[in-house]
């Protein structure tokens, strides 16, 4: 059966992971969670002391890129592929709000964005894959057969990310989350390199009021008409 190519975008927790993961699962495609490999760099940045409330060596990070390895492995039990850096797993590390504060500095860094889009592409290049992000229908896969740009309201957003955060057990307040959310968008859609924006041929989700079976049958009805 032929294989397509799917990217989906948009602004911070519209739960483009969700429907990624679900399409994924369905057509046994790859998956593919980029906003997970631009985490794990900056936890290596925080990690390395480049980065924290109060200074980014952007210059001592690139320099150090050639050092990082990012690889995803699939686990059975959750289901879904989990994110390793040089080799050790990082999937609870990046998901925290302290990462979340400084990605969108590190994902402006045009270096290290081309190391990650090149790795994207490889990784996509058979077809057969759900990828999401920011910039994947505009620059990773502009030809892809299908592509969506999510949205949802930011109050919304910033709700369905403060559950997760408590579900985990982080102590963080519905307002920090909600700025948080708010500061990414900007951050993302503002920078020079590859700023978040809606394809011209990406069909518009607006999920705030969708519930997600509604929401995957009519995703899965546009999956079905490239076919
Ligand atoms: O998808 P997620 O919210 O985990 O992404 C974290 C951050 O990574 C985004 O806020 C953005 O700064 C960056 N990102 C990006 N390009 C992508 C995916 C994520 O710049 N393709």
């Amino acid at each position: 059966m032929k294989k397509i190519t799917i990217a989906i975008d948009g602004f911070s927790s519209t739960g483009k992971s969700t429907v990624a993961k679900q399409l994924a699962k369905h057509l046994g495609y790859i998956y593919v969670d980029t906003g997970a490999m631009y985490r794990a760099v900056t936890w290596f940045a925080m990690q390395h002391g480049f980065i924290d409330a109060h200074h980014f060596e952007a210059s001592k990070l690139v320099a150090a890129l050639n050092t990082i390895t990012i690889s995803f492995k699939f686990n059975d039990i959750v289901g879904f592929a989990e994110v390793y850096l040089n080799g050790v797993k990082i999937e609870k590390e990046i998901r925290t709000l302290e990462v979340s504060r400084y990605v969108s500095q590190v994902a402006a860094v045009s270096e290290v964005r081309s190391q990650l889009v090149q790795q994207q592409q490889q990784m996509g290049k058979d077809k057969g894959v759900v990828m999401d992000g920011r910039d994947i229908g505009t620059v990773v896969f502009p030809d892809a057969e299908l592509k969506l740009f999510m949205i949802a309201s930011a109050e919304k957003r910033a709700r369905r990310r403060f559950d997760e955060l408590i579900e985990r057990g982080d102590e963080v307040t519905y307002a920090d989350v909600l700025k948080n959310v708010e500061d990414r968008d900007y951050i993302d859609s503002h920078r020079e390199d590859s700023p978040l924006r809606k394809a011209e041929d990406a069909i518009e989700l607006d999920n705030s009021n969708l519930d997600l079976i509604t929401q995957f049958e009519r995703v899965l009805l546009l999956v079905n008409q490239r076919f």
